[in-house]
């Protein structure tokens, strides 16, 4: 069954979900003898505590999805506010220009992780994909993960933003 025709232009849809705020990860992944890839992607979320799962989708159309759909594992790194040049730097060009002069290490399982202290990261393997629309859908299992207390990145709006504290209401 099919859904009616939408009253509205993907502009518009575009718009509209850009009033949800999101964080921001970069996921990174390689295959055995192969430079990494890495994308910026604000699709993440959580799904489950028992097993730790987590989603995020990729556009058909990434150069990253050939690799992104045969590895094992990927790690996905939360950026913390004042990485907003690595999320701009993950989100164009190739995956040579993105990961130049970028220190790598390597996650418990084996999978490359940006060197830069983020918000958290996830190593997860990769349980199952979803072919929707435009995207895949990637659910990971997370085998690995750590985190610190820094702020995170926030993106909102097609803009990176970090919402200020509440004003201090006078008594
Ligand atoms: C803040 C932000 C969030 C993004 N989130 C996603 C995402 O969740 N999924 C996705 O496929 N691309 C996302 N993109 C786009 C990718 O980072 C990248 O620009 C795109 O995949 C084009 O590069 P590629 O074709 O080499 O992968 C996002 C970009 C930005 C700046």
């Amino acid at each position: 069954m099919h859904a009616s025709s939408p009253d509205f232009d993907s502009t518009f849809f575009r718009s509209a979900l850009g009033r949800f705020p999101t964080g921001v990860t970069v996921i990174t992944a390689s295959l055995p003898g192969q430079a990494p890839v890495g994308l910026t992607a604000s699709s993440f979320n959580s799904v489950s505590l028992d097993p730790p799962l987590v989603v995020w989708s990729l556009s058909r159309n990434s150069s990253s999805l050939a690799t992104i759909q045969q590895c094992k594992r990927y790690v996905i790194q939360v950026l913390a506010s004042d990485q907003m040049m690595i999320a701009q730097r993950f989100s164009k060009g190739t995956a040579a220009e993105r990961f130049s002069g970028v220190p790598l290490t390597t996650a418990p399982n084996g999978s490359p992780r940006l060197q830069a202290d983020c918000a958290a990261w996830f190593e997860c393997s990769n349980r199952s994909q979803y072919e929707e629309g435009d995207h895949i859908i990637f659910v990971g299992e997370v085998e690995h993960c750590a985190r610190n207390d820094s702020l995170p990145l926030i993106y909102h709006a097609g803009g990176y933003d970090l919402t200020p504290p509440p004003e201090t209401k006078k008594p």
